[in-house]
Formats: C-alpha cells, structure tokens, sequence
C-alpha cells in the first residue's frame, strides 16, 4: 500500500516499521486499535479509555483507569512560564502555529529532567502530553479571540474540560453540555490514532534520531497542518460553506474532476481506505444526532455534505478514483455546531491524534533494536561529471 522503501541492498520491504497499535485494511474499510473496532470503541468506550489503550495494549481495569485519569488529571496544567510563550504571537495566528511554538517550547520546560531511555520517564512524558494538549490548544483559542486564558478543571472529565477551557468566561456561570462533551469525546476517539500516516510517521522519524518528545510531538503537529492530511476538516467546511447550496454542487463536481483544475474535494479520497473510510461513517451517524439534538438538523452545511457525497458515491469518476469521504468531511460539521471557528478544527485533530503519536514514539523507543530512520531515495539526476569554470558555461 505505502511507498517501496529500500534501507539495505537487497532488502526491499513495502513496510516502513513495525507496530503493534493499530491495523488499517483499506480494501474492508477497518480501522482497529490494538485488535478493537473502532466502531465498538466509538459506542462503548470514551476517549481516556482508548488512551490508555493505545498506550498500554490493554482495556484497564476499573482500577486502572482511576489510576490513570488522577495521573493524567493531575498534569493539565502548564508552567505558568509558558503562558508567555503565546504572548509573542499576533492575536491573529493560526492556533496552529501557536500550538507548534508552544508544545515545541515545552522542551525547554520539561526535556531538561527528562531521560528518554528510562521506560518510566518515557510514560511519564506521554501522560504529559496527553495531559496538556488540550490546554494549550484551549489557550490557543483563548489567545486568538482576546480573552483570558481558562484555567482546567479537575471535576471535569476530559473532553468537558476541555469545552469549558474553550468556552467558559470568567464574567458568567458556564455549565458544559453532555450532548457537546459527548460529541466532543467520540471526536476524540475516531482521531486518536491512524497507522503510518504522514504526522505520525513525522514523530517516529523524529524520535529515531533521539530528540525529545515534546520536539517531536510538534514535527507531528506541523505535518498535520497540511490541507492535504489533518487541515482538510478546515478545507473541507470551508470548502461545503462556498459550495454553500445543494443546486451548485455540480459546478464543483466538475471542477473537481477538471485536471486543468486545482481544487479537490476536501474531505474525499485517502492514501489507504479505497472502499470507505470507518470513522466518516460513525462520523456522518454523529453529525445527524448531534445536530438532531440541537436542533439545527436543517444546517445548510450538513445539507449540501449529505447531497455532496450522495451524488459524487454515484459519479463514475470518484467510483473509478475509489474517492469516498474520509475522517475530515462530516467532523467539521459537528465542530462548527459545537461554536467552533475553523482555524480550532486542526488543533481539535492534532491533540486528539497526540495519544496516537506518543503510544507511537514510546513503542518505538521501547525496541532495542530501534535505529535512526533514513528514508532511501532513488537518484534520477545528473550522472558523475567535471566542474565547469564560469567562463566556459
Ligand atoms: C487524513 O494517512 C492517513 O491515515 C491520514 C488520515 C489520518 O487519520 O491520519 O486519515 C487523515 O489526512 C485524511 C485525508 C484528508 N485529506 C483530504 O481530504 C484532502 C483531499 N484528498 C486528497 O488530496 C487525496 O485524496 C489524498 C491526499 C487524501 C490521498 O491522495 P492519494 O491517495 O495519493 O490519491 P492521489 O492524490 O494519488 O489521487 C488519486 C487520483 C488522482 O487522479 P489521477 O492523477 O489518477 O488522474 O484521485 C484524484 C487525484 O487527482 N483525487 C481527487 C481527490 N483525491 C484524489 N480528485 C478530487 N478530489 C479529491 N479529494
């Protein structure tokens, strides 16, 4: 499926590592961490659950998650320290580029004590992360709109501490919405984790050569921000927003499939699943209750994505193409519903895929056998020859 990567002469595998923390067939259309369902998880288990999961291989114990969510809680806040770091971003940056400077910045606060080839400091870092991603991208929000940073919650659980960092204001009472933290939660889930995928895969390179996991956390962050992996979900809305009503999806169809054309349908096609991507399914049921149970069942958005994927599964083009909507087509929809800009969409993805890449890094640095990644590449430029003096060029 993945590109041919040749690390030694005579050893040619399609495979770029080895793990044991999720499966993606693309041809079925089945996504499992560590042997489960994503479906299933989706239904019946909740985000902290499936991070501790992804970590550790196993479904805890009630026992163990307590344990687990007290360790996790009891990281959420940052140094006081780094609230500075936002400061020198113009209120209008990309949270984006908040969250690559400030997690990158993290290194300087916690690398420092931290040594990578003890097991325990390794956990205690990825619970760190899992920890504090959610701060700092709810900071990121706060920053962008001029308002004051929300301290986190420890009675809240993970995904309504993290709507209450977002949303709350210390001028008035704010209580925060099951059927939002629901939401908020399965959004989690579906992107926690994704095989070899470009960010991931961005992490791994890094934390090969030894770098520090904060360093390497935001290389994965960085990555995902392109439109053509994680920072599809902002395309993707904005994109059903200027498609705006049902009548002109034609006009675009078109252009999509227009070679002479640059615009892609967002949200559509993936490097793995060429049946249906699982999350855009469960993703799709999610948009439906949740807008049902607010209310706005009628939103033109989710209008114009429904019609939008009804006529393009029908069009030979993107039947041929095996073009279907992937993770980020039906989530921006919910988000958007949920009260949030575009420019959170990508941050919302990159804290949930955090736990995906530090089970990753920490899988990884658990090897012995584990060396630097060096990509190999296949020289198609100029053969060996003789400098020339500029005067005979
Ligand atoms: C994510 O890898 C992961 O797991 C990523 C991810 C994760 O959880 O980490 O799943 C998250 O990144 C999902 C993908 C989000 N990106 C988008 O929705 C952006 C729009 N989609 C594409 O740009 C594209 O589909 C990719 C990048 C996702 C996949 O690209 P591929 O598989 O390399 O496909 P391709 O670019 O080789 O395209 C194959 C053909 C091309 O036509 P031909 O050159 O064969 O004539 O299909 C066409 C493409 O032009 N095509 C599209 C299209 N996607 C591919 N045409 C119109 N609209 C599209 N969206």
């Amino acid at each position: 499926q993945g590109d041919v990567f040749t690390f030694d002469p005579g050893f040619t595998s399609t495979a770029s590592c080895e793990s044991a923390i999720t499966y993606i067939d693309g041809d079925k259309g089945e996504l499992l961490y560590r042997g489960y369902p994503i479906e299933e998880l989706a239904e019946k288990s909740h985000y902290l659950e499936v991070c501790y999961l992804l970590l550790y291989g196993e479904l805890p114990t009630r026992t163990q998650m307590e344990d687990f969510e007290r360790r996790v809680t009891r990281h959420t806040m940052l140094h006081e320290q780094i609230h500075y770091f936002f400061r020198g971003f113009r209120r209008d940056s990309h949270p984006m580029a908040t969250m690559v400077g400030v997690v990158g910045a993290m290194s300087a606060f916690y690398h420092d004590s931290l040594d990578i080839n003890d097991p325990w400091q390794r956990e205690v870092a990825a619970l760190r992360m899992i920890a504090k991603l959610p701060t700092i991208a709810a900071m990121a929000y706060k920053y962008s709109l001029g308002q004051p940073f929300v301290y986190p919650r420890n009675d809240l659980d993970y995904a309504a501490n993290f709507l209450h960092m977002c949303f709350s204001v210390p001028a008035e009472k704010y209580e925060v919405d099951p059927i939002l933290a629901h939401a908020m939660d399965l959004i989690f889930t579906l992107h926690a984790d994704h095989e070899q995928n470009a960010s991931t895969s961005t992490v791994r390179l890094a934390g090969s050569s030894g770098a520090n996991p904060f360093a390497c956390v935001a290389a994965g962050i960085a990555c995902l921000w392109g439109p053509a992996h994680g920072g599809a979900n902002q395309a993707c809305l904005e994109m059903l927003r200027q498609i705006g009503s049902v009548d002109r999806i034609p006009e675009y169809i078109a252009r999509a499939k227009d070679k002479n054309d640059p615009f892609r349908l967002m949200g559509f096609g993936h490097r793995v699943y060429k049946n249906f991507d699982p999350r855009a399914k469960v993703m799709k049921q999610a948009a439906d209750d949740v807008l049902g149970l607010l209310g706005i069942k009628d939103n033109p958005t989710l209008q114009v994505a429904k019609e939008l994927e009804r006529i393009a599964l029908e069009d030979p083009y993107f039947v041929e193409k095996k073009l279907y909507p992937n993770v980020d087509f039906y989530s921006g929809i919910i988000l958007e519903a949920m009260g949030f800009p575009t420019s959170m969409f990508t941050p919302i993805f990159a804290l949930s895929r955090t736990v995906g890449w530090i089970s990753q890094w920490k899988e990884m640095l658990g090897d012995e056998n584990q060396k630097i990644g060096r990509p190999r590449q296949l020289y198609v430029g100029k053969p060996r020859r003789a400098y020339v003096e500029v005067e005979n060029r």
